[in-house]
């Protein structure tokens, strides 16, 4: 017999196929011809149930001895995950095997035929609900993950998400436009990927971190609104929402000030979520600045669907005699709170495995606490301050019995970072928060520029492309002066924060390649460096470039948002891990010698 030889029948059944979620109530009694995978099966002794399953879903389908006589030793040969082809009739179950919990819990097709098209060894985890196989066996046989219900549903939604998106940013006037992956380099913060040139020896390109340059370079061309959904290369750590491959939807307007960005984008996902996933959000999404959300929340992206605020105590306790509140005060630093409702309950063992872990972390040196009992704020440094002291932090804090409050002494920085962190840990035990509600909020304000802490040279917040707000920086003004005082330039950027994730970053951009010279002098570049990695860019500036600015989002996080799953990877087809390796295709892998050679690349002995 030949291998690949197909039925007649089986041949003419491709044509009219039905998927299972297809058979309803009003093709009772037709013959149906199905495709598809054995689910389960149970062999009862002349009567055979199978649930095959397509793409669509499950069907329960019957062999019965009495119909399909010497066929029937076909159906027993049935084991997980065989390939079938089915012909039969659509017919209601009987009442007492009604399964509720399946769409078409009430049929079933009797076989009338049938074939098995392939054999299949015995997955190494079951492909349904209840599997708690590990993520290194489900990666490493990502097809059949793509087999189980939950994964197909995410890929669906996926798959609607950016569909959507395209029909109507292309109703919207926008235009899809493909930028090179073979590139140079495009700073957005992170280390390049690098692929070597074999025409050109000793050459690299690198892989996009992002469309940045090519896409301002659109507007130069005249393009006007472009969008793209663009992969982006990335090598740094990675984390649960972090790939070294992820996909933006990316996006650029010309003759747009930040408004004009902003009101897009809110109509852009107002549309989209209620089309996609049935959420109606709520426009204008509020507003923080960067100093706000950093002074208030401890972090540039913010969870709003809770309060537990950092507030500044500094001032209430600059006269008490707790020397780790005044010392960290003298080194120009602060001493903030965060009041945990109902978190009396803390344990100290608790305390200090948070204490150690923003040590290790944030590099916070301790975790004051005091509790707020009957009598007010108490724990044994509560005698270092005054009554009337505590009372005051437990009026601004808000605390009352049964609370518990945190403080941090220490740098703005350090402050900031570490008690943001604890109020997203405490979150969530302490905050009832509603898994349902999308919380968005758009950051403002940033600034243009961090100052290293180590060259203490400034460096670019988001890329160096980003416009300073309008008053800031003057022609006439030295780069030295605009330098000093550097870190307290505010930009045109903006961020889109959903439930506490950046899900998007853009900006209003320098159009006008004198600032864009300014700009790359204050972040230190040299001019031959700038002519080197950015001079196609301030030559096209130079012809004419209209004033322009837009914005990217991560598809991948905010789809593991809104399936609310655990890691990025549970809503990527095919992800790496951690260690950004690829399990089911096992790369990266080493080359052959020749390769190398033709590549003019020697690997150093590692
Ligand atoms: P940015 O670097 O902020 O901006 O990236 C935009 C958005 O992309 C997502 N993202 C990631 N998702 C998964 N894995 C990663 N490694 C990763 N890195 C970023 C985030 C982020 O908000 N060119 C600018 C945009 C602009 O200025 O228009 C840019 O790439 O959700
Ligand atoms: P110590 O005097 O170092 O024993 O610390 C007394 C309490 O203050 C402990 O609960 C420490 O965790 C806490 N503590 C120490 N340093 C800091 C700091 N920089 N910020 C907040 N709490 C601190």
């Amino acid at each position: 017999m030949f291998l690949n030889t197909l039925k007649d029948w089986i041949l003419q059944n491709y044509r009219n196929r039905k998927f299972a979620l297809e058979l309803t109530q009003e093709k009772i009694g037709e013959e149906v011809n199905l495709f598809g995978w054995a689910f389960r099966f149970r062999d009862q002794g002349g009567v055979i149930f199978v649930d095959l399953r397509d793409r669509t879903g499950i069907i329960q389908v019957v062999a019965r001895k009495e119909n399909l006589n010497d066929d029937f030793i076909v159906a027993e040969q049935i084991r997980s995950e065989y390939v079938l082809a089915i012909q039969g009739k659509l017919q209601n179950r009987d009442k007492e095997s009604v399964n509720p919990k399946l769409p078409t819990g009430h049929l079933e097709v009797v076989i009338e035929k049938l074939s098995i098209l392939n054999h299949s060894k015995t997955p190494p985890f079951a492909l349904d609900e209840f599997d708690e196989s590990g993520e290194d066996v489900r990666l490493k046989y990502r097809y059949l993950e793509f087999r189980k219900a939950e994964m197909i549903e995410k890929m669906i939604l996926r798959h609607k998400f950016v569909f959507s998106i395209r029909n109507y940013l292309n109703n919207n006037g926008f235009m899809e436009i493909e930028t090179p992956i073979l590139n140079k380099s495009t700073p957005e913060g992170a280390r390049d990927f690098l692929v070597p040139s074999r025409l050109n020896p000793g050459s690299f390109y690198a892989l996009p971190q992002s469309p940045q340059i090519f896409k301002q370079i659109l507007m130069v061309g005249g393009i006007e609104k472009y969008f793209q959904i663009v992969k982006c290369f990335r090598d740094e750590d990675l984390r649960a929402d972090r790939q070294p491959e992820f996909t933006q939807l990316d996006m650029e307007f010309a003759f747009v000030d930040r408004e004009d960005v902003i009101r897009e984008i809110e109509k852009l996902f107002s549309h989209v979520f209620l089309e996609v996933f049935q959420i109606q959000i709520k426009t204008p999404f509020p507003r923080l600045t960067y100093q706000e959300a950093m002074e208030s929340y401890g972090s540039d992206k913010p969870d709003l669907r809770f309060g537990m605020k950092l507030y500044d105590v500094s001032d209430i306790v600059k006269d008490c005699d707790f020397q780790v509140f005044t010392n960290a005060m003298h080194n120009k630093g602060v001493v903030k709170a965060v009041c945990v409702k109902g978190g009396s309950v803390i344990s100290r063992k608790e305390i200090e495995d948070l204490t150690a872990w923003l040590n290790r972390d944030y590099r916070a040196k301790g975790l004051a606490y005091m509790k707020h009992g009957k009598n007010g704020l108490e724990s044994t440094i509560t005698k270092r301050f005054s009554p009337a002291q505590l009372e005051e932090i437990s009026k601004r804090i808000g605390s009352k019995e049964g609370d518990m409050v945190f403080f941090g002494a220490d740098s703005r920085q350090i402050v900031n970072s570490s008690l943001g962190a604890l109020r997203v840990k405490l979150s969530e035990k302490f905050e009832n928060i509603d898994l349902s509600e999308y919380n968005f909020s758009w950051v403002i304000d940033f600034p243009l520029f961090e100052r290293d802490e180590h060259t203490k040279r400034l460096v670019a917040l988001h890329h160096p492309f980003t416009s300073p707000v309008d008053e800031a920086i003057r022609e006439e003004d030295s780069i030295e002066e605009i330098q000093k005082n550097g870190e307290n330039i505010r930009s045109k950027a903006y961020d889109l924060v959903l439930n506490g994730n950046e899900i998007g970053g853009g900006s209003i951009r320098i159009h006008n390649n004198t600032m864009q010279n300014i700009v790359f002098q204050l972040l230190g570049i040299e001019a031959e460096e700038v002519q080197e990695k950015f001079g196609f860019l301030i030559e096209a500036l130079q012809y004419g470039a209209p004033p322009h600015g837009g914005i990217a989002f991560g598809i991948d996080r905010i789809m593991m948002l809104l399936t609310q799953s655990q890691s990025i990877r549970d809503v990527i087809p095919f992800p790496k891990t951690q260690k950004g390796l690829c399990l089911m295709s096992e790369c990266p892998t080493p080359v052959e010698e020749a390769q190398l050679n033709e590549l003019k690349i020697r690997v150093l002995n590692i």
